[in-house]
């Protein structure tokens, strides 16, 4: 365990899987207390466990943040538990592919639920508190950030309404980034392509397919090199603020 987030709080949602438990695990490795938000209460379990092992601190929040309320009460849960927040990893996404055309609409609400609305209800929660840390020691500089996408850079045929959630977190972030900039919030993205995680397993199995022949021969990234990139990103001195990382496996072209 390195201090570069002593006396800090985290809040991470997704973290009871992929790259929000790796980032978990990693900001608590940093000193941080964290607070672990998701549905699987066992996997956040097993996870507060395992941080409180490595001497770490951490609080499992069960909650669904696709419902306002619940959000809400997660960050208010973080606060109550740990005193403050300095740092938020909006990283709770889903990804469901294929054609546009005769897709099931379902799909796409839980899309838009989760991946946009889910993460503003989270970021409108936090806010004031990531305010409130940044003129506060130890570091004087509270960070946002928000888990995008190479899909929220590059639009394909068959990602149509993935892709349109992830440049909606993109143009939040910025424009966010803009309005908090002054006040030493920093509000990054970080854009992964394909990580080896269950996001493709929640797809329909004619849609799974295609995704592993995309990526056939490409070793994938795995959840420890975003959660690597992440906390580049928030153990930044005060006056720099890495805005963007767009990071893909070496092999991946698009
Ligand atoms: N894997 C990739 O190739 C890749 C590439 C680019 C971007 N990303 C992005 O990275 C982020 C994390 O995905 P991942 O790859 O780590 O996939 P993952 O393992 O499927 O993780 C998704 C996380 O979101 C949580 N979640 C789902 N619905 C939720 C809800 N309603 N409320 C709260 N939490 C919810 C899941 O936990 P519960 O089911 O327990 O709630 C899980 O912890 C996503 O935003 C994804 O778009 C992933």
């Amino acid at each position: 365990m390195t201090d570069l987030l002593r006396g800090t709080v985290a809040l991470v949602t997704g973290a009871s899987s992929g790259i929000g438990e790796a980032t978990a695990a990693a900001l608590a490795a940093e000193g941080a207390a964290v607070a672990v938000v998701a549905r699987r209460r066992d996997r956040l379990d097993a996870l507060t466990e395992r941080i409180r092992g490595s001497g770490g601190t951490a609080e499992l929040i069960e909650a669904d943040v696709t419902d306002r309320v619940a959000a809400e009460g997660a960050v208010a849960d973080a606060v109550r538990t740990f005193g403050r927040l300095d740092v938020v990893v909006n990283n709770a996404g889903v990804m469901l592919l294929g054609p546009a055309l005769d897709a099931p609409l379902e799909e796409w609400e839980r899309m838009v639920q989760l991946n946009l609305t889910g993460l503003l209800y989270v970021s409108h929660a936090a806010m004031a508190h990531l305010l409130a840390a940044a003129d506060q020691d130890p570091r004087r500089v509270a960070d946002m950030v928000n888990i995008s996408s190479v899909a929220g850079r590059v639009a394909r045929s068959g990602s149509a309404v993935y892709n349109a959630t992830k440049w909606g977190v993109n143009a939040f972030s910025e424009a966010l980034r803009q309005e908090v900039a002054g006040r030493h919030v920093r509000v990054g993205l970080i854009e992964p392509g394909a990580v080896a995680t269950e996001l493709s397993s929640h797809n329909r199995p004619e849609i799974r397919e295609t995704i592993q022949q995309r990526f056939a021969g490409v070793e994938r990234l795995q959840s420890e090199d975003i959660a690597k990139a992440i906390i580049f990103m928030v153990t930044q001195p005060r006056h720099a603020a890495i805005n963007e990382i767009l990071i893909r496996p070496t092999q991946q072209e698009g």
